[in-house]
């Protein structure tokens, strides 16, 4: 029998990728999303394969659905630091109630359920590289709430039927049918290209960066992965080659487009500083070789040289509810 897969948030910049990957593969692939954004250019690629269902829900109402699923795969919410300061309340009932919803729903089914975290809950890590063991420090709402679930799928543990698997997610780069451009990598090589002159803070500070298609990959590895090795576990995805602080990547992007015109400003925006070890995710699923930023940034110039009106991609990111 075909797999069949639910993709809740399926519509934005990860889920859509995911769908679509998963599509390539020829798995059945249904995607519930409210497209908080509007983001449905997505959804209307997408529904040009027949293996595809868009189902129009938003996550905070009452969640029922009887079609029987070979794994769920959450991506939906508000996503990011500046829209859940911006949307406090709203980000509250779809971060944290709305998920809790839909773990409500399928915990006592026999499922797989992954549930997409961030390395963001290490926040500000210190002479140390964070491996899952480390103590979180999450510096937003966003962080705090992506905890909050994953300490409520951890609290279900003996209490459930399902089989949660909860992945820590670097911060991402790359293209999907809807492509964020509020996101380090992606929006220094658009600003680059448009010779848009930007300000950097925090320039000394470490992240870890994957590309949208390992995320993909990834999951995938997850779904087919032995029950014992995903139940209840939580795993950073990333590669331990892809930490960057951000003025590394100012630079190697300089050197693809050296007109790029940067400052660098002194004080703080944002205090996360972090780096991750992906050993736990290698060991699990093999290692595997992870696309580097410098094909991202090539990727997203080709792209954009492909574009009428590239300027109107500074617009493409979580910015506000229309
Ligand atoms: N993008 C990254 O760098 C990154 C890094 C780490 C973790 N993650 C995680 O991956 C997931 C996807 O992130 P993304 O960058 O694709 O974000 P995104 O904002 O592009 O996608 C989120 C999707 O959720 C949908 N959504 C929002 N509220 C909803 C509601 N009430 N009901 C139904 N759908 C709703 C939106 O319409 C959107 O399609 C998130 O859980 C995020 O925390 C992303």
């Amino acid at each position: 029998m075909k797999k069949k897969i639910l993709v809740i948030g399926g519509s934005g910049y990860l889920g859509s990728k995911f769908c679509e990957y998963n599509l390539s593969k020829n798995y059945i692939v249904h995607c519930l999303d409210n497209c908080i954004y509007r983001n449905r250019y997505s959804i209307l690629q997408l529904k040009k394969n027949k293996n595809f269902k868009f189902i129009d829900f938003d996550i905070r109402k009452k969640y029922h659905n009887k079609i029987s699923y070979s794994a769920v795969v959450i991506f939906a919410g508000l996503v990011g630091d500046p829209i859940t300061n911006k949307y406090k309340t709203l980000s509250k009932k779809i971060n944290i109630e709305g998920i809790k919803k839909i773990i409500n729903f399928y915990k006592n089914q026999n499922i797989r359920l992954i549930f997409m975290s961030t390395c963001s809950n290490y926040g500000f890590v210190k002479n140390e590289i964070a491996t899952e063991k480390t103590k979180l420090s999450p510096k937003s709402i966003y962080a705090k709430q992506k905890i909050l679930i994953e300490n409520y799928i951890i609290s279900l543990k003996k209490k459930s039927k399902f089989c949660p698997t909860i992945l820590r997610f670097s911060t991402a780069f790359g293209l999907s049918l809807r492509p964020r451009f509020d996101l380090t990598i992606n929006e220094f090589v658009l600003n680059a290209f448009l010779g848009k002159k930007i300000e950097i803070y925090d320039h000394l500070t470490w992240r870890p960066y994957c590309h949208v298609i390992d995320f993909c990959k990834v999951i995938n590895n997850f779904l087919n992965l032995d029950y014992k090795k995903v139940y209840f576990n939580i795993i950073n995805v990333g590669s331990n080659k892809n930490n960057f602080r951000k003025i590394d990547i100012a630079k190697r992007i300089k050197k693809i487009i050296p007109k790029f015109d940067y400052i660098i400003v002194k004080g703080s925006k944002d205090p996360r500083d972090y780096r991750v070890n992906f050993d736990k995710l290698s060991n699990l699923i093999g290692s595997k070789p992870f696309v580097k930023i410098d094909f991202g940034i090539k990727e997203i110039i080709n792209f954009l040289k492909n574009q009428k009106n590239p300027k109107k991609f500074l617009k493409y990111g979580n910015y506000f509810i229309k």
